[in-house]
């Protein structure tokens, strides 16, 4: 079971009344980490994997180039948006997926809408992906862990744009040291946000549609 809810601050007019979750309500974990220094990456282009269909994402599928299969441990689905995820010792494999054209995120433990959020925000444009590890600074914005002096902590990121559907897969550290991070605690409560843009592949674009959920990692 799960608890969450959506809004299209634009309306998404191909998406009505999709709501079907699953997962648990517990509570919000937030956990303070250690400072590290600056270094990795503001944001990249990698391969896409154009093979992946925007249906897989609640079936395995390779989390990174080479790498073995990812069963899904579970998933939720709000208003065409997608989130599935499954737990590997020490890392999250993550895929996230929505009508759209232009970027996806999620954000784990929110402290309400972006604030304190770790989010991971990508698009895929001429068959690449870009993908940024970013942080909530403030209720309605973010910014680059690296810009803030953090780390870029995304990993095996590859995705797929078709039939106006953008579905990016990628991997994080359950804790990776990056203070802009919140630690992620499998069998505990965790907020999340979840949003898409209308079409632009951009890092600041407004979203069309976004969401708030509480999940059992
Ligand atoms: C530069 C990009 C963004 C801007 C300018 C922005 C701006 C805003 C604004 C103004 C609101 C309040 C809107 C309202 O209540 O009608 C809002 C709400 C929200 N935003 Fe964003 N946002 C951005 C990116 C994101 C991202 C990347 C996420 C998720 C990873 C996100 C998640 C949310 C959520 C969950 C809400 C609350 C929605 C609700 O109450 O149902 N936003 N944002």
């Amino acid at each position: 079971m799960v608890k969450g809810s959506g809004q299209g601050i634009i309306p998404a007019d191909e998406t009505p009344g999709r709501t079907a979750m699953k997962a648990s309500i517990l509570v919000d974990t937030f956990v303070a980490l250690t400072l590290s220094t600056a270094c990795g990456q503001a944001e990249s282009a990698r391969p896409t994997k154009p093979e992946q269909a925007a249906e897989a994402a609640a079936e395995p599928a390779a989390a990174a180039q080479g790498a073995s299969s990812v069963t899904w441990d579970d998933s939720i689905e709000q208003e065409g948006y997608r989130l599935s995820w499954a737990v590997d010792d020490d890392l999250l494999h993550v895929s996230m997926s929505a009508p759209t054209t232009g970027w996806v995120a999620v954000g784990f433990n929110s402290a309400g809408a972006m604030k304190d959020a770790q989010i991971v925000i990508g698009y895929v444009s001429a068959g690449a992906v870009s993908i940024r590890d970013d942080f909530g600074t403030a209720f309605t914005s973010h910014a680059s862990d690296v810009s803030l002096g953090g780390t870029d902590d995304v990993a095996n990121a590859f995705g797929s744009e078709a039939g106006g559907r953008t579905t990016i897969d990628f991997t994080i550290p359950l804790a990776s040291g990056d203070e802009y991070d919140g630690a992620i605690v499998p069998g505990s409560s965790c907020s999340i946000i979840m949003a898409n843009g209308s079409g632009s592949d951009s890092f600041t674009e407004i979203h069309q549609w976004a969401g708030v959920a509480e999940i059992e990692i």
